[in-house]
Formats: C-alpha cells, sequence, structure tokens
C-alpha cells in the first residue's frame, strides 16, 4: 500500500499545513512535531537533570549513534561511513580542505562543477582560486548536463568533480553512477551535494560509488535546522588525514567510547602524549563535533520518521505527485522544464517532486510567484522564481505531505493568473 493510505498521519505531524497550501519543500520542511517533541524531550530531560540519558555533549550522545544508523538506512552505507555537520556548505568546506591536507591544491589543478551548481558549492570552491586551482564550469544546455561535455571537462589533472543530486531551482537529478565513472576514471573524487534529494528520492551510495555525500537536515528530510550528514566512502578514509582534528575521536580501541575516550582522570594525562593521533578507519576520524545535542535528537527523530515511512514509497508518492502537477501545468499551457523520463546523453535527467515551470515570460513568472504568495483565504507558499546558468522558471516542491486537491487548486490559480498578465 501507498503512503495515501497514510495521509492524514503524515498531514497531522505538521500542524501548520492546514492554513496555506504549501508546496515549497526544496526551501524547507514545515515545522515538524516529530523534530519538536524530540528536541523537547532532550531539554525535558535536561531540566529533569538526567544528563546521563544522552542529552550532554553531542559527541558522547548515544542519539548520534542511532542518528548515523538512520541516515546510513536512508542511503544505503554503513552507519560508521557517516559523520555530521551542521549544513551543507560545512560539509563542502570539510571535502576541500580533507583533499588539500593530503595532496595540496597546486597551479594547474582543476575542479569541475556546473553552471547548475547550487551557490555555496561554488562558493566554497572559490578559495581554491587563490592558490591557482581552474575552476571548470561545465554549461547546461537547456538545463541538461551532456555527459560528453562532463567528459571533455575532466581530465588527468582534476581533483574533484561537483555535483548537486538535485538541481536547486529546476529539478534536474544526475544519474550519480554515471558522474563517478567519469570522474573516476580520470582519477578525480565526486563530492555530491543530495539536500535537494535526500528524504525526496532513494540514493544508494553504494552502487554510485560516490566519494563523498553531503546533506542537511531541513528540506526534503523534513528535519531540523541545523543538522546534516557527511558521508565518505570507506575505502578512502585510511589515506586521508582529517584536515580538522578533534582530540575526542581518536581511536582508543575497541569499546573504549564515551568520556573514557577523554581520559582526564589519568594521573598521566597529558595534553599531547594522551592523544596518539591515530584516528577511526571510517568517516568517524572527520567528525567535526559541531551539531548541537538536541539538533542531534530532532534530526535523529526525523530520519527515523522518514524510515518508517519507507523510502521506496517515500519516492513513488513524491515522483507521482510531481507527475501529476506536471500534467496539469501542461493542460493549462505552461512550459514544464523538469524531464520526464531519462535522456540518453544527458547525465541530470532524472526527477522526483522538485518541479520547474514557465508561464512563458520571466515577467509572467515573476507575477505568478508573487500571485501564489497574496492568494486570497489560503495563499500558497513555496513557488519560487529560480534561475541558473541561464536556464530557469518557476519551482514548485510538493512533498508527501501534500494532496492532489492541493495541486489541483494551484494549478487552477496558476490559470487565473496566467489569463490576467
Ligand atoms: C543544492 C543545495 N545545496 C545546499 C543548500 C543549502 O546549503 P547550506 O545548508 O549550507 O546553506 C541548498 C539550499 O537551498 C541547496 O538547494
Amino acid at each position: 500500500m501507498g503512503l495515501e493510505s497514510k495521509l492524514d498521519e503524515i498531514r497531522g505531524v505538521f500542524p501548520h499545513i492546514d492554513g496555506m497550501i504549501y508546496l515549497g519543500a526544496a526551501g524547507s520542511a514545515p515545522f515538524s512535531l516529530v523534530v519538536y517533541d524530540a528536541v523537547m524531550d532532550c531539554w525535558n530531560r535536561r531540566r529533569r537533570g538526567s544528563d546521563l540519558e544522552g542529552t550532554g555533549h553531542a559527541w558522547f550522545s548515544e542519539k548520534a549513534v542511532q542518528c548515523r544508523e538512520e541516515a546510513a538506512r536512508l542511503i544505503n552505507a554503513d552507519a560508521d561511513d557517516i559523520c555530521f555537520v551542521s549544513r551543507v556548505v560545512q560539509g563542502l568546506n570539510m571535502v576541500r580542505d580533507i583533499i588539500g591536507h593530503n595532496d595540496p591544491w597546486a597551479k594547474g589543478d582543476n575542479v569541475v562543477l556546473t553552471d547548475q551548481a547550487y551557490p555555496s558549492t561554488g562558493h566554497t570552491m572559490l578559495a581554491l582560486r587563490r592558490m591557482g586551482v581552474e575552476l571548470r564550469k561545465v554549461g547546461n544546455v537547456n538545463g541538461r548536463i551532456m555527459r560528453e561535455d562532463m567528459e571533455a571537462a575532466v581530465d588527468d589533472r582534476t581533483k574533484l568533480v561537483c555535483i548537486n543530486r538535485t538541481s536547486v531551482g529546476s529539478g534536474f537529478t544526475y544519474d550519480v553512477e554515471a558522474v563517478c565513472s567519469i570522474a573516476h576514471e580520470a582519477g578525480a573524487l565526486v563530492v555530491d551535494d543530495a539536500i535537494q534529494t535526500l528524504g525526496a528520492k532513494v540514493i544508494d551510495v553504494k552502487r554510485d560509488g560516490v566519494d563523498f555525500l553531503v546533506s542537511g537536515s531541513y528540506k526534503w528530510q523534513c528535519g531540523p535546522p541545523e543538522a546534516g550528514i557527511l558521508y565518505v566512502r570507506r575505502e578512502l578514509c585510511e589515506g586521508l588525514e582529517p584536515a580538522f582534528w578533534s582530540y575526542i575521536n581518536v581511536d582508543r580501541g575497541p569499546g573504549v567510547t564515551g568520556m573514557d575516550m577523554f581520559p582526564f582522570g589519568a594521573q598521566d594525562h597529558d595534553p599531547l602524549e594522551s592523544y596518539p593521533a591515530s584516528f577511526p578507519g571510517n568517516a568517524q576520524r572527520f567528525e567535526p563535533g559541531t551539531t548541537a545535542t538536541d539538533q542531534l535528537w530532532g534530526w535523529h527523530a526525523a530520519l527515523r520518521w522518514l524510515n518508517s515511512l519507507g523510502k521506496e514509497k517515500i519516492e513513488e508518492r513524491v515522483h507521482g505527485l510531481g507527475g501529476y502537477l506536471m500534467e496539469g501545468l501542461r493542460e493549462i499551457g505552461c512550459d514544464v522544464k523538469t524531464p520526464d523520463d531519462p535522456e540518453e546523453g544527458a547525465l541530470n535527467t532524472l526527477r522526483h517532486g522538485l518541479i520547474m515551470y514557465s508561464t512563458g515570460s520571466y515577467e509572467g513568472d515573476q507575477a505568478s510567484a508573487r500571485a501564489m504568495r497574496a492568494r486570497p483565504l489560503k495563499p500558497i507558499g513555496g513557488p519560487t522564481v529560480k534561475y541558473q546558468g541561464g536556464f530557469g522558471g518557476i519551482r514548485v516542491s510538493p512533498h508527501i505531505y501534500n494532496t492532489e486537491g492541493e495541486i489541483d487548486a494551484f494549478v487552477e490559480y496558476q490559470k487565473q493568473v496566467m489569463k490576467r498578465l
């Protein structure tokens, strides 16, 4: 049975969505009671004075372990192959610096990204220009990143290929396995920012062979605002020393966890000699330890909730709502830009529920997005105009809490707005 049968239960998690038609998961998830209850549970335990129930330092919290397990289930990874980040840009900075720490960035190296990259991808890599690293931008062809263009951009001086698994504005989604095979053939690594995919579409890091995957928590993941994950492919870990050294993350051997990792109680405790620099042989070695414990509790609850619904069922429902929306928009004469089916020769023509369309003109798109917010009785939240690399339109992003009825109302309103344009 699909998620339609659980619609009331799902909508009950988001108490604010009855006051509007919310079609903006790509911006951020609506307020969630699952997250709220978990965060409050954390704080209530603290208030009662029970600091021992994992509500203390995020580093030592058993929630961290549980949270990694839930995240791992969603991307088909092992729990140890994940560390936490506070948001995507932190993960991207870490990847750039881990690579440079182990094999210094040098003049003549290059990083390949695309003109569809989210600004934090581009901005983070801009730092490398100061070292003479070339940032190679693959241009889109009507939103598509063509295989031959990517192949031409990647060469033996490419150290890193950066992609955003699903494009922020258009919804175009990569076949990441194909990108990884192009990069790996040339000896380059791939970092995949999957914040616009995780929680909407099944991700399988093992099948894809991706080297680094980073995601935040607050969009399709329905999590709290300041958490996220960084996955690192296990085979890479031993060869990559962290750029951010965390004294708590050194490997003290089997069974040594929690406060025992931190031997302050030992008489011979020494700020240098007690912390031999041997890191775990997995992504734990990169743990920056910056996620606040209450956010971790909320993040864990959100991921557990998604897993309880089933990632395949979520994908089916989100994809179905996206298709329904595309159909409705076409019927009223809009130009739907997100592809229906994967296309030969393009690397990013998969999709889920993030849909881009145009009314036919930039002005019409802007006016439509404004009119949605001002719709009488129930405003429509979420639709917004996005442009990247000259390719753009209106972005709409229904998620599992939306109904076909809401999409009908949205399309009908767009039709009325178009008549007034
Ligand atoms: C593709 C993509 N990456 C990253 C982000 C946000 O990154 P951060 O959480 O670091 O601000 C967004 C936000 O819209 C996004 O769409």
